[in-house]
């Protein structure tokens, strides 16, 4: 008999490809994956810290398996990732019943710590350095980029992947606990990534997600004064054949150079698109954070992405409610959103983080209700730009990477118990060029291929329409278009940095 995992994982992109490979070292070793906690032997979460809400839904997650691993003692319990590297001994102070602590930069122990749980019957705990603990060297080495060979399989999509090219930040902005879960940033080499890369192709993935906390601060230094950047790496993953987008993500607004802005208007498989966060349109506040730009310096390259990439699609995330922020403050946050025409923002209300600068300089003296308020307020300005972007591409003919069935046809499905025929037809979803969610009439079987939809309906986070070229063509009838327009098709949660719950099945 197979043992079995389960894993749930919350937090960004990276955490999510942290979960694949996990897992995908767990099944070499026999494992398979459990559907539900109370069916594995091994129950592992992939945390976050970003904001106090993530760890507290993990806390409460230990909670209501107490019980469950006291009735089973054989049971492994495993805290991996982001809050393991920063809670370290807490987490079996807070939760006794927890046999393993594995921080980002130790992934690659988690196999062999299961097996000592179960050999030496004691906790185990794998952490890297913290950043005043060594020197910097040290304090590297002791973060490993955790990149084994990839395993189909364990992607939500086949035809979809992420892949990690640089770990860690050096930017320590006053409120991100990032710099020290995730180390020193190290970009790995090209090399690597090439190789990866290929193989991912080799494998039928079709659309690659580069990934890096400040992703356009890529550089390798190859040690003889040869330099490659982000610009390069990209120029040279897209002659692999089999590959048909690139995307990358996050990108930090100071290090948007022309290069990768030509890049993006120039390579067709380049994703057009720029998730460059900005936090505030505030200068006092940016300076609090330690963002190291002016407004006009954001402003500054917000302009150049439009004169140099005019299709380029760019999206920011914002804090609102950080220490000191004064109701004008937040009204500059307002401006930007309707200047910058984002195609959407991810907005958080300040969450006080223990270790970080600002918990220790500054009062978090915003109350929560006014957060929220900000934060809704910010979020219908934003929502109204959205519309906007998305209402201009009505009449337009975009090309699509079929992901799969909607949410609503999921829904549907599950709600009939039925699953769907690969070509029966159903409502898909998949992503523009341009980055932005399209919903269309289609089949099953075009999941993993590339389509062009015409626009006819759109919502703040939505384009409906219909394909015009693909191996299926053919008009959907009214009645669906219909359902498709009341379909509150929001953005997946997946969207969100920081508040992914992914239950990998
Ligand atoms: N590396 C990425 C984002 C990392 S965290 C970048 O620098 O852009 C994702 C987002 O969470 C951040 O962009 C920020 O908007 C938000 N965030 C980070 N720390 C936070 C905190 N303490 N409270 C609220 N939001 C926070
Ligand atoms: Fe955190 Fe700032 Fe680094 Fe982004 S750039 S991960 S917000 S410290
Ligand atoms: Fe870590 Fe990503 Fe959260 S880097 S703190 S899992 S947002």
């Amino acid at each position: 008999m197979t043992r079995k995992v389960y894993i749930e994982t919350v937090g960004c992109q990276m955490n999510v490809l942290d979960s694949e490979l996990v897992i995908g070292a767990l099944r070499k070793q026999g494992y398979s994956l459990a559907q539900k906690a109370a069916d594995a032997e091994v129950i592992l979460f992939n945390t976050c810290s970003v904001r106090a809400h993530a760890e507290e839904k993990i806390y409460s997650a230990l909670g209501r398996l107490k019980g469950h691993m006291d009735r089973h003692p054989e049971k492994v319990l495993g805290i991996l990732g982001c809050m393991a590297q920063k809670d370290q001994e807490l987490i079996l102070k807070r939760a006794p019943h927890v046999d393993l602590v594995c921080g980002t930069g130790q992934l690659e122990r988690v196999p062999e710590l299961i097996e000592a749980v179960r050999s030496t019957g004691r906790p185990q705990m794998a952490l890297s350095l913290g950043r005043k603990d060594a020197s910097r060297t040290d304090v590297e080495a002791s973060f490993i980029s955790y990149d084994p060979v990839r395993d189909a399989t364990m992607r939500p999509t086949p035809f979809q992947a992420y892949l990690r090219i640089q770990i860690g930040c050096d930017k320590f902005c006053t409120y991100c606990v990032v710099p020290s879960t995730r180390g020193p940033e190290q970009s790995r080499p090209p090399e690597h990534i090439y190789a990866e890369a290929r193989q991912l192709a080799d494998q039928g993935c079709r659309e690659i997600t580069l990934l890096g906390q400040t992703v356009n601060s890529y550089r390798f230094d190859h040690g003889d004064g040869r330099n490659t950047r982000l610009s390069d790496l990209i120029t040279t993953l897209s002659d692999i054949s089999g590959l048909d987008r690139i995307r990358f993500v996050t990108s930090f607004p100071l290090d948007m150079t022309n290069d990768l802005i030509d890049a993006v208007r120039d390579l067709p498989k380049l994703v057009k698109y720029f998730h460059v966060p900005a936090q505030s349109g505030c200068d006092e506040m940016l300076t609090r954070m330690k963002r190291i730009y002016t407004v006009a310096q954001y402003d500054e390259m917000r302009q150049r992405i439009r004169e140099r990439a005019p299709e380029a699609s760019v999206s920011s995330d914002f804090i609102v409610g950080f220490c000191g922020e004064t109701e004008e403050s937040f009204q500059k946050s307002v401006e930007m959103v309707e200047r910058s025409v984002f195609k959407n923002s991810y907005i958080f209300k300040y969450s006080p983080r223990e270790g970080t600068r600002a918990f220790e300089k500054f009062a978090d003296d915003v109350p929560e209700e006014t957060k929220r308020r900000r934060n809704n307020d910010l979020l219908v300005a934003q929502n109204r730009q959205s519309l906007a972007i998305h209402r201009a591409f009505i009449g337009k003919d975009v090309e699509v990477l079929v992901e799969g069935p909607s949410l609503t046809a999921k829904r549907e499905s599950k709600r009939q118990g039925q699953p769907y025929a690969p070509d029966a037809p159903v409502q898909m979803t998949g992503h523009s060029m341009h980055d932005l969610i399209t919903v269309f009439d289609g089949m099953p079987r075009l999941a993993g291929s590339l389509v062009r939809v015409r626009i006819e309906e759109a919502t703040a986070f939505t384009l409906f329409g219909q394909i015009v070229t693909s191996e299926s063509s053919g008009r959907l009838d009214e009645s669906r278009l219909a359902q498709a327009r009341h379909a509150s098709a929001r953005p997946v949660a997946s969207q969100k940095p920081g508040t992914i719950v992914l239950p990998m099945a």
